[in-house]
């Protein structure tokens, strides 16, 4: 669908008020350390971001301003940072009650709802760090990250309770349940009676900026999802970003679609609209063409901050449709993710009649590092340029920084304020990040033109990226070997135009079972009954033997290469 990049087209900067004024003048200039007379750690020494969100609006005379538009099929309201303030300190008075102290880890294993949003906060005011699981995960997945983090409580709803296998998870003491029906089970406490019993005055738990802040569970190549930590210090990136890269303005209404299970949507769905204080938008249940039009239209959302596949769903459902609802509130819009096809970023001009801004980051980063501001020509198919403060360059496999146009891997320069902190349990990890001296080493292949913007090219490693979501091929063929009928199975991702990739699946089946659309379908069902929906393969292909090295690995190279009907390459270590 697209045309060949080109390097040379330009999509001018539109007029506007914005925050950042002049790119170049701030990468001279601009220091981390310039931000943090805005926070209140700097005169006390002692921080929460819960506060900076949400107490200090009311505490500066802004409590009657709405901070949440919530709406699903069946609900729609709107929070001002006072009842925020309240609601949350009620929550964190509960989790008090039940035992939960500063660095214990309390996990929100929530469908979209105001109360996510209240627990979250409340969670946070009494210090403790925030693991947001994403409501699709099945047992497995849900499992494998209680156990990991040793959590001390979850707070569910009562359709997703059942996925959380109490009997296995010793360190849980508490699973409080939003809407509790029939007599509680095992350790589980009811979510609204909590609330009702605790007090809305709360002394909050002010911490270190380098205490825990949020435990977001990863994929990469190999071994079980890794739980990647950041700090409260995260919120000076969270804030700046949301300031020069989203453009928030104090009258902004402002809608990330992500969900907080998701990076993204804690960064930039919690953390950088409140902390710049603006209307923050929350649209619960799922994705359909014409319920997101309808939410830009009827909020009258002015930054909305979405995701190539979306982006690409909503073009191929038509300009026709956009024309059936007025959009005319929207000034800026932004994506990240995947790589955005220049189609769509011309399409979206056409059509939405804005430019559409791409910005690159990670899970690991925690916030924004290269992205293409209001101020700055836009060069379609490029992620555009590092964010003030970060030093990004394409280095080769010993650190050395290549000149413009030749592909190696995209690093950053360690130490910016949200880079994440550690690895769960998992130091050896952390340091494979770091692995070439001075340098965060990102897992994306990318190379940088003539003007200074990057360009996405790929994954280094095996890590699928299937709609936005990152999928680890491991933790895919380690659910897929547990069906009777598999005996051993390599996953990769295979490019999609809508998706980006999707989950394909190679399986060698065990003796006595024969290949049939039926047995796709149950394998099919396994996984996505089992971890999660995101994580199913939708093609399965059956083979006789799959490629291996000698000590067994799956070579999913090699199964790549079949698939896009590549040479296979170097095969010195497969066995015969
Ligand atoms: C990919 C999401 C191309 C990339 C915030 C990265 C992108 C991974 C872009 C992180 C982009 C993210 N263009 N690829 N603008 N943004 N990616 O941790 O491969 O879920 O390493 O964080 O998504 O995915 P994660």
């Amino acid at each position: 669908m697209d045309k060949p990049l080109d390097h040379n087209e330009r999509i001018p900067v539109v007029n506007g008020d914005f925050n950042l004024k002049d790119y170049e003048e701030a990468r001279r200039t601009f220091r981390w350390e310039d931000v943090e007379p805005r926070f209140t750690w700097h005169r006390t020494g002692k921080v929460n971001a819960a506060y900076e969100c949400i107490d200090r609006h009311v505490d500066e005379g802004r409590g009657d301003k709405v901070a949440l538009l919530y709406s699903d099929a069946q609900r729609n309201e709107s929070y001002t940072f006072r009842q925020l303030r309240d609601l949350s300190n009620r929550f964190g008075n509960a989790l008090r009650k039940l035992g939960v102290k500063k660095g214990d880890r309390v996990f929100i294993f929530m469908s979209r709802s105001p109360e996510l949003y209240v627990a979250f906060l409340g969670a946070l005011k009494v210090g403790a760090i925030v693991g947001p699981l994403f409501e699709a995960f099945m047992e497995a997945a849900v499992r494998d990250r209680l156990q990991d983090s040793q959590a001390k409580v979850v707070v569910t709803n009562e359709s997703l309770k059942g996925r959380i296998p109490v009997q296995d998870l010793p360190h849980l003491e508490h699973v409080v349940v939003q809407g509790l029906t029939g007599t509680p089970g095992p350790k589980e406490q009811s979510f609204e009676a909590l609330m009702e019993e605790a007090s809305q005055e709360l002394a909050i738990e002010w911490v270190d900026r380098e205490d825990g802040l949020v435990l977001h569970y990863t994929s990469g190549s190999t071994g079980k999802p890794k739980g990647v930590l950041h700090v409260h210090n995260a919120m000076i990136q969270h804030y700046i970003t949301g300031l020069w890269v989203l453009d928030l303005h104090p009258e902004d209404i402002y809608w990330c679609t992500a969900d907080p299970g998701w990076v993204t949507g804690t960064s930039y769905g919690i953390f950088a609209p409140w902390l710049n204080g603006v209307t923050n938008v929350v649209r619960g249940g799922r994705f359909s063409q014409g319920d997101w039009y309808k939410t830009l239209q009827d909020h009258r959302v002015t930054v909305w901050y979405t995701a190539p596949t979306a982006l690409r769903m909503l073009m191929g459902a038509g300009e026709e449709l956009v024309r059936q609802y007025d959009l005319s509130s929207v000034r800026h819009i932004l994506s990240v993710g995947e790589p955005l096809n220049p189609e769509v970023v011309r399409w979206g001009l056409k059509v939405y009649g804005r430019r559409i801004h791409d910005t690159w980051w990670m899970t690991e980063t925690g916030a924004q590092l290269i992205c293409n501001y209001p101020c700055m020509d836009i060069k379609p198919g490029s992620m555009g340029k590092p964010f003030p403060g970060i030093d990004a360059a394409i280095v080769d496999d010993e650190g050395r920084e290549l000149p413009p146009y030749q592909m190696g891997n995209l690093a950053i320069r360690r130490g910016w304020p949200s880079m994440m902190r550690a690895i769960w349990n998992n130091p050896a990890k952390y340091q494979e990040y770091f692995r070439l001296e001075g340098w965060y080493i990102s897992g994306d292949s990318a190379y940088r033109d003539e003007d200074g913007y990057f360009w996405f090219q790929g994954r280094v490693d095996d890590v699928i990226n299937t709609s936005g979501e990152r999928v680890g091929p491991f933790e895919v063929e380690s659910k897929l070997v547990e069906h009777p009928a598999v005996a051993e199975a390599g996953v990769i991702g295979k490019p999609d135009p809508v998706r980006g990739e999707i989950i394909k699946a190679f399986i060698a089946l065990r003796q006595g079972y024969e290949p049939s659309e039926e047995l796709k379908q149950e394998i099919r069902d396994f996984v996505k009954n089992g971890l999660a929906a995101h994580a199913a393969p939708r093609e399965i292909e059956f083979r006789d033997k799959l490629p291996k090295t000698r000590s067994g690995k799956i070579m999913r190279r090699v199964l790549k290469a079949w698939e896009l009907g590549l040479p296979t390459g170097d095969l010195s270590t497969m066995e015969d």
